[in-house]
């Protein structure tokens, strides 16, 4: 069953509030916003929508989960940058941080590149089951735990198109 977290209206306000300090940051610099597939797709969309600063966007693919409602703690990367980002204003965008693994990872890669800045935008940030220590620059909003869906976000390549943001619960939770 899935219970309701974060509503269209809630999203909307918070995909807000996040561009405004991102802009508020990179003044009038460029940026490239790194998508993370495929559950930052709606996200990435919203956010850039939403700053006004010169853009570019890449996307790159790496998989932590499988379909399986856990992590493993090893990152491949299935689909790699398309564009040089030594010398930008780097912003990961992600879904969810949950133990940290995946972004820790797509960080020190990118950081190898060289670019200028490099950030990172969470939607969701999953406090209880982290296993290393990493920090969203800017965050969404702010869970202990549970397995969310919707808005990008799957379970099992489920839910993707649920434009609400919420939480699989048991049936008779
Ligand atoms: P981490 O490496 O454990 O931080 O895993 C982060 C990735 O796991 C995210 O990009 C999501 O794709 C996935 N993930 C973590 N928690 C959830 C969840 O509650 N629902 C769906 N996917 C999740
Ligand atoms: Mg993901």
């Amino acid at each position: 069953m899935l219970k309701r977290l974060f509503s269209k209206q809630d999203i909307s306000k918070t995909v807000k509030s996040l561009a405004k300090m991102i802009e508020k940051d990179f003044k009038d610099e460029e940026i490239v916003f790194v998508c993370l597939l495929k559950g930052s797709f709606m996200f990435t969309s919203d956010l850039v929508r939403c700053i006004k600063n010169t853009s570019r966007i890449d996307f790159m693919r790496v998989s932590s989960y499988g379909d399986a409602m856990r992590t493993k703690g090893k990152v491949n990367v299935l689909k790699d940058l398309e564009e040089s980002v030594e010398g930008k204003n780097v912003i990961i965008v992600e879904d969810i941080i949950d133990s940290g693994f995946t972004l820790t990872h797509i960080k020190e890669m990118l950081k190898k590149r060289k670019p200028k800045t490099l950030k990172i935008c969470a939607l969701i940030d999953k406090r209880a089951r982290r296993e290393v220590v990493i920090e969203g620059d800017y965050v969404g909003f702010t869970i202990d735990d549970g397995f969310v869906v919707g808005y990008g976000i799957d379970y099992a390549e489920q839910y993707r198109n649920c434009p609400e943001i919420c939480v699989v619960v048991e049936n008779d939770e």
